[in-house]
């Protein structure tokens, strides 16, 4: 988030960055400034304008409306407010239109990434005829299990390199050097959570 903000030379006056008490202290450049991450806490969103979370769902479900209560227009990474109504799910490229409706909970959800990869092809083809049946195949990078999974990947590829068994905490098995045929639990439609928030979230852009 940090390098995009970079990248597009986003506006801003301040910028803030949060995290729980384990990165707190912690110091991040951006754009040539050295930042400290401080501890999410009641005080952290008091004159904020746009609050960027990326925290996880129960993060967000907890905050999201505390940031929004103190007058932030929070944008969600997560998987919390995506099915809400009330909450408007935009991927610029698709449903720019329905940002205002941020006013109802002061909040902006954004889809699951194979979700916004999904949508942004399939919007344009459904104005030209209508779609029977998708078929998908979604490859993933480690990365998309956040920071731990990257850490695990980097630990792996070193104990190989050093001739050691690579241990695995974060996956089930061994992902250096792997293809795991699985993302996220299975639900007892035989489907994983992860295929059915494409199929779920879909449906707020393309019905
Ligand atoms: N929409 C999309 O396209 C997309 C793409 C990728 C990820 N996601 C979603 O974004 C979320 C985060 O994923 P990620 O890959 O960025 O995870 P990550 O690399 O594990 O980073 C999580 C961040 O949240 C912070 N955090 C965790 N618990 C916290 C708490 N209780 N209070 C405050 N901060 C806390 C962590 O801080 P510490 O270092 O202090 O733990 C860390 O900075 C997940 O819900 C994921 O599904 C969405």
């Amino acid at each position: 988030m940090l390098r995009c903000l970079e990248e597009r030379n986003f506006p801003y006056s301040s910028l803030r960055l949060l995290a729980s008490s384990r990165s707190a202290g912690k110091q991040l450049k951006v754009k040539g400034q050295t930042l400290t991450v401080e501890a999410l806490g009641p005080d952290s969103f008091r004159n904020i304008d746009l609050a960027l979370f990326s925290a996880g769902g129960a993060v967000s479900r907890e905050w999201a409306p505390l940031a929004a209560a103190a007058g932030a227009v929070v944008v969600d990474n997560s998987s919390a407010w995506r099915m809400d109504s009330q909450v408007p799910l935009v991927v610029p490229e698709v449903n720019p239109e329905d940002i205002g409706q941020y006013k109802n909970k002061g909040i902006i959800a954004n889809p699951n990434c194979s979700t916004i990869q999904m949508v942004v092809v399939l919007k344009p083809l459904t104005s030209l005829a209508p779609l029977k049946r998708v078929v998908v195949s979604t490859y993933q990078s480690v990365s998309g299990t956040g920071q731990k999974a990257i850490d695990e990947l980097r630990d792996q590829f070193k104990a190989i390199h050093e001739g050691r068994p690579p241990a695995s905490a974060v996956y089930p098995y061994q992902i250096a050097l792997n293809l795991i045929p699985q993302i996220d639990v299975f639900e007892e439609n035989g489907y994983t959570k992860e295929e059915m928030k494409m199929i779920n979230e879909n449906s707020r852009f393309l019905l």
